[in-house]
Order: C-alpha cells, then sequence, then structure tokens
C-alpha cells in the first residue's frame, strides 16, 4: 500500500483544492493512504499534528474552493538541510513513501531537492538514531515524487498551462470590465497592473479578451517597432492610443505585467506609464493595482477539470515509478496529458528568466512559446 503525501506550496491558485480531492479519491480507490501535508514545506518540516491520514469525506465539496484548504506557506526553513532533515524524518515516521507536491516551480525544485538527498538524510537519520533501518526499510532506496503545477502565472516550462491561471485570467477579465464601464463614461485612461512574476501570460491573454490599447510584457519589451521608434517606447504606445482615439475609442486600456522592462531591463511602473498619458495625450488617467484579487475565489471549470485529470495521473506516476528515473511532472501540451522530467522543466523555465537578463528577447519569447516568430 503506498502512502502518498500531498502538499501545496508557493503562491495559492484555484484549482489547488480540486487537485488535493482528486488525488485523495483516485489514491483510496487504488488501495492507497492519502495523507495531507499542512501549510507546504513548513508542515513536513514541523510533522506531529500537520500531517494526517485524509479520508474519502474530508475532501468533500473542495472541488470549486478556490486557494488550498491544507494551507500554503513560502517556506525558507526547507531551503536548509537541516530542514529537509526534519522532513524526511516526518516522512518516514508517518510511514509516507510518495510525495505529490503542487506548486510552482521554486515548489518542485524543492521536492527534487528532497530526492535527490533522499538516501543521505535517511542515512544520517538512521546513524542519529532518529530512526532504525528497519523503519525504514522499504524507503532507503528512494522517496517517489511527482509534481503538478499550481500557478497563477503560468510560467513554468513544457506544460501550456498551469493550474489556476486560467481562473486568474477570468478575475482579471472581470475586474477590467467593470473598469471598462467607468472609464467609458468619463473618457479616461486606465493603467492596470497585473500580477505573474516575469511571464507576461496573464497580461497578454487578458490584454486580447479585454480589447487593452497596449500590453507592457516582460519577455517582449517595447518598442515593437524599433527600427521607427528605437527605445523611446513612450512615443509608439502613444502613437497606438492617439490612432484609436482618432476612430472613436472613448476609453484606453494600459496593461502592466509585474516583471515588465524596457530594453534595457529597468522596470516599467504603471505611475510612470500613467505620467506619460497624462503629460503628453491629457488623458484623465487612472491606475489600478489588481494585486491578490486576481488569485483569488471559486475556481473556474476548466481549472477544476484540468486538476482533476491531472491529480488522476499524478497517482498513477506514483504507482508506476521505479528508483532512479527522475521524478515527473505532470503538464499538458495541445491538449493531451504529459508527463516529463520535472528538474528538465525547471531548468528550462531558469533558462527564460537567464535569456530576458541577458536581453535575448526573442529567444525568451521562442521559449515561451516555440511557434512564436519575432
Ligand atoms: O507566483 C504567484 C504570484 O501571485 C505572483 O504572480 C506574484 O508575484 C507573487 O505570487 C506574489 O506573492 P505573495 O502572495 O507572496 O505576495
Amino acid at each position: 500500500k503506498k502512502r502518498i503525501g500531498i502538499l501545496t506550496s508557493g503562491g495559492d491558485s484555484s484549482g489547488m483544492n480540486a487537485a488535493v480531492r482528486s488525488i485523495t479519491r483516485v489514491a483510496l480507490q487504488k488501495g492507497c493512504i492519502p495523507y495531507a501535508i499542512y501549510e507546504g514545506y513548513q508542515g513536513l518540516v514541523d510533522g506531529g499534528q500537520y500531517i494526517k491520514e485524509l479520508g474519502w469525506e474530508d475532501v468533500r465539496g473542495l472541488l470549486s474552493v478556490g486557494g488550498t484548504s491544507i494551507g500554503t506557506a513560502r517556506c525558507s526553513d526547507f531551503r536548509q538541510r537541516e530542514g529537509r532533515v526534519r522532513g524526511a524524518y516526518n516522512l518516514i515516521s508517518n510511514g509516507i513513501d510518495a510525495l505529490v507536491v503542487i506548486g510552482g516551480d521554486g515548489s518542485l525544485t524543492g521536492a527534487d531537492m528532497l530526492r535527490a538527498e533522499w538516501s543521505g538524510l535517511v542515512d544520517e537519520l538512521i546513524a542519529t538514531k532518529k530512526v532504525t533501518a528497519e523503519e525504514c526499510e522499504h524507503l532507503r532506496e528512494d522517496l517517489t515524487i511527482v509534481g503538478l503545477v499550481g500557478s497563477i502565472d503560468n510560467d513554468m516550462a513544457m506544460t501550456d498551462i498551469t493550474i489556476g491561471a486560467v481562473t486568474s485570467l477570468h478575475r482579471i477579465c472581470e475586474a477590467v470590465d467593470n473598469l471598462t464601464s467607468t472609464a467609458l463614461s468619463h473618457q479616461r485612461a486606465f493603467v492596470i497592473e497585473v500580477m505573474g512574476r516575469h511571464c507576461g501570460w496573464l497580461g497578454l491573454m487578458a490584454g486580447i479578451a479585454v480589447g487593452a490599447d497596449w500590453v507592457f510584457l516582460p519577455e517582449r519589451p517595447p518598442p515593437l517597432n524599433e527600427t521607427k521608434y528605437g527605445d523611446d517606447w513612450e512615443t509608439e504606445m502613444c502613437d497606438i492610443v492617439k490612432k484609436y482615439r482618432a476612430l472613436g475609442n472613448r476609453k484606453t486600456l494600459v496593461i502592466v505585467c509585474e516583471g515588465a522592462i524596457d530594453r534595457n531591463l529597468k522596470p516599467i511602473k504603471s505611475d510612470y506609464v500613467q505620467k506619460v498619458l497624462t503629460d503628453r495625450l491629457h488623458l484623465d488617467t487612472r491606475v489600478t493595482c489588481l494585486g491578490h484579487v486576481q488569485r483569488g475565489g471559486t475556481a473556474c471549470a476548466y481549472d477544476r477539470f484540468l486538476a482533476t485529470v491531472q491529480g488522476v495521473e499524478a497517482v498513477e506516476a506514483v504507482l508506476r515509478s521505479k528508483p532512479g528515473v527522475p521524478a515527473p511532472m505532470i503538464g499538458n501540451s495541445h491538449n493531451k496529458m504529459t508527463c516529463t522530467p520535472l528538474m528538465e522543466a525547471v531548468k528550462l523555465t531558469h533558462a527564460v528568466a537567464e535569456a530576458i537578463a541577458q536581453k535575448d528577447f526573442g529567444r525568451a519569447m521562442e521559449m515561451r512559446d516555440p511557434e512564436f516568430t519575432a
């Protein structure tokens, strides 16, 4: 009987609960024992009351609920080896031999680190007499790890979509639709700041869905027409806004991703964009930073579906796992479920950030979307 620990880690995202529910119920149906590890890696490090066996009823009603009911944390203790030793102890003492981690790239890296160090951690616990060799006999060789990507940012490589990104996109669209009615009434401009760290997916998709005039992305700093505008994105943006106003637009919507930068890697701030629109075009301009509103609320149908089917696959992957085989990440490509080596996806995700830092924006875009052409 596999004993499967489930934890959610990093920024919460809608659909994480649906994943916990799915993993729990499929695990039970397959004769495994699921455990909730509460408060992310912090619960793993602290053990005791933070690790509890889950029954069928414990996950009732979770399918649509936003956030993560088993809690999450950005845990610094687990980044230290000492924290991982305690985590390993808590797994062994609960007899847990598999871990499904639902989180972003940092959380999945943590899981892989635990697995890479696993036999060393077990040896240390035996040597210090914290556990006996008999207690961890079946666990000595390897710890099964499976990753599910839960993040609103949709920034993970090797998957088209992450659990929670679409719900967040809906939240952004609802908020911008609300702003649109007041913008139209006053003929105002709105600069709207959205989350996403170094990934422009939320901003770009929202921009298309709400009909924004302009979107500032981390991967594709302006100007778009370098030949005409050189480094002068302000004039390019104003020309576009002016053009649409001349066509009869009563409102202007500009979306700024939180990681937006110019071609010299200088952050583009919403307040500065407001100033440009006010000073140069004399538009009555307001800034709205959506903040955590875009991370909250009921999961949309797509995220419930995605999390549920990926949860099923996560349990299958646990049951298929073999010592020494790289830990898998369950993803999605062209609407098909994928199972790729977790660390390859993490490395590729970091490579995008590196390409941006080296001002290789074409490469960053290509890595985000292999079908992209400049
Ligand atoms: O990774 C998800 C995310 O919401 C990012 O978009 C944002 O930069 C960050 O988390 C905010 O983190 P916190 O909730 O810790 O402030």
